[in-house]
């Protein structure tokens, strides 16, 4: 990080690289719960939700990579072991030990409610003080609040197609 881009950071260096490190693994693990997640999903929506899921993990990823990049900028370094990801994410990776889709997409409803959370934090953290993580932040807010929608979304539709089939036919 040059001379002046460190004058005028007025956060604590140390504390938002270690937070930026905390949503870095939080990306991975979301990157593998949809990588995964698409590969063994069966049941209802299978072929929306599979493309879905692609998608997303591919957003998590390139989430991952603009994390990595502001910590190394900030003079910090991305977490290197993976064995750490899941000792510094508060937000969980949920083994999806049940590969039927509506289990699948609870499970990673409960991931973007947390990254939401997450990116908003960072963004309270950095407005007014760091306008280059701030950004990157809420460019990544603005992803996950589009992912539990979406994610929302299907569980609504699952409802109405499985009332639509569990009704009798006169
Ligand atoms: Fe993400
Ligand atoms: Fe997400």
């Amino acid at each position: 990080m040059g001379d002046m881009a460190q004058k005028i950071a007025k956060v604590d260096l140390g504390e938002l690289i270690r937070v930026l490190n905390e949503a870095f693994s939080e990306e991975w693990l979301a990157y593998y719960q949809y990588w995964i997640g698409a590969r063994i999903a069966q049941g209802q929506m299978r072929k929306g939700v599979v493309e879905e899921f692609k998608e997303h993990a591919h957003d998590e990823r390139e989430q991952a990579e603009m994390l990595a990049d502001r910590i190394i900028e900030l003079g910090g370094t991305p977490v290197i072991n993976p064995d750490d990801w899941s000792k510094i994410a508060k937000c969980k990776y949920d083994a999806p030990i049940k590969p039927d889709t509506k289990t699948l997409v609870e499970q990673v409803l409960q991931s973007e409610r947390c990254a939401v959370g997450r990116y908003q934090g960072i963004c309270d953290m950095c407005f007014g003080k760091d306008y280059k993580t701030f950004h990157i932040a809420e460019k990544i807010l603005r992803k996950e609040i589009e992912h539990e929608q979406e994610m929302e979304d299907f569980l609504k539709d699952m409802t109405v197609a499985k009332a639509y089939y569990d009704t009798p036919s006169a």
